[in-house]
């Protein structure tokens, strides 16, 4: 994939942010979600690519848009996999807290698995850690090997965990070994990605979260060097017949970063909406609205983060998004 490309892609999540930002603590998690995939898709139908949505916002019948399967960009090669998540986080911004992105992933076309939309068992590191860390080894002798990798006492080994009642027992496990625990309300995929940042307060991601999140957040961490483990976590007999569906025919096995993003030929980029580890949300002030945007891609290494200064009414998405807002 061209360089050129993650800039546009660029482009892609900042509309996705800044659409998604006007319902920051509206209480409306589909209206947010809503406006994050139209202007995705709008922005989409610009960038030079010929991509293939396979982790996006439900099948065809479900989704009137990004669905899996669905075609985007102007249909010129390269051939790619697109990953998309509009709005992770879709509580978040109906709160109003802290850890909502648009973000959205991609790789040569066939590289990306193309994962059921149910849970998935997971655990994300950085580039020290890898190798030292294993999904399935218990959580005290994952918890030392952190510490020795970042030279920390455990006592200062930072776990981020998603407050579920499925998580007591590990929460419980990391609080015997006595190492820091962040608990997040909603989107795992930013502090997935922020435990390979040496200063993001954020030294390891563990838990069951959406399985399509963990493919964003293993793409992530493949631009950065990190580490990242899953297993699909099917609640019942249908989400396993759908795992066979899509190809997935042990659905217990471990499934490695390599295995989750095979190409080495990745681009990561997203855009936040509200503050979370890893990027600024969403800041608005006078008629225009600033955003923080991470691009990386694996082939290169190279990590930039895009400070960009929107003026509103120069964007017609935008522009007339406002004015219904405040008809309404
Ligand atoms: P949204 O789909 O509402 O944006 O939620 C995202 C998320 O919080 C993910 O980050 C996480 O992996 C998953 O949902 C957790 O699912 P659940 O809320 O069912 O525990």
């Amino acid at each position: 994939m061209e360089r050129e490309l993650a800039l546009e892609f660029a482009r892609v999540t900042e509309a996705a942010a800044l659409a998604a930002a006007c319902w920051v603590g509206k209480g409306d998690k589909e209206a947010a979600d809503g406006a994050a995939v139209t202007a995705m898709r709008a922005m989409f139908d610009s960038v030079s690519v010929d991509g293939t949505v396979v982790i996006g916002e439900g099948e065809m019948d479900e989704a009137p848009m990004l669905y899996i399967g669905e075609k985007v960009g102007i249909g010129t090669p390269p051939q790619v996999d697109i990953a998309v998540d509009p709005l992770e986080g879709t509580n978040i911004v109906a709160k109003g807290l802290t850890g909502a992105i648009a973000v959205l992933a991609a790789a040569p076309r066939g590289s990306l698995l193309h994962a059921p939309d149910m849970y998935m068992d997971k655990i994300a590191v950085g580039p020290e850690c890898k190798g030292r860390v294993h999904l399935d080894a218990p959580v005290r002798e994952n918890l030392r090997e952190v510490a020795r990798a970042l030279d920390k006492l455990v006592t200062e080994v930072t776990v981020v965990i998603l407050d579920r009642p499925r998580h007591q027992q590990l929460i419980e496990e990391v609080r015997r070994v006595g190492a820091r625990i962040k608990l997040i309300t909603d989107g795992d995929v930013s502090p997935g990605v922020a435990a390979a940042y040496e200063n993001s307060g954020v030294d390891i991601l563990m838990g069951i979260g959406g399985a399509p999140e963990g493919v964003i957040t293993a793409a992530a961490l493949k631009c950065l060097g990190g580490d990242f483990q899953a297993r699909l976590f099917p609640e019942e007999e249908e989400e396993i017949n759908r795992c066979h569906e899509m190809g997935i025919s042990q659905v217990d096995r471990l499934f490695t970063i390599d295995e989750l993003a095979t190409s080495d030929d990745v681009i990561f980029v997203a855009t936040g909406i509200t503050d979370s580890f890893l990027l600024k949300g969403v800041r608005y002030y006078k008629r225009r609205a600033v955003t923080q945007t991470l691009v990386m891609r694996s082939t290169s290494g190279t990590i930039r983060h895009i400070e960009a200064n929107h003026d509103l009414d120069r964007k017609p998405l935008f522009r007339d998004h406002r004015i219904k807002l405040l008809i309404e």
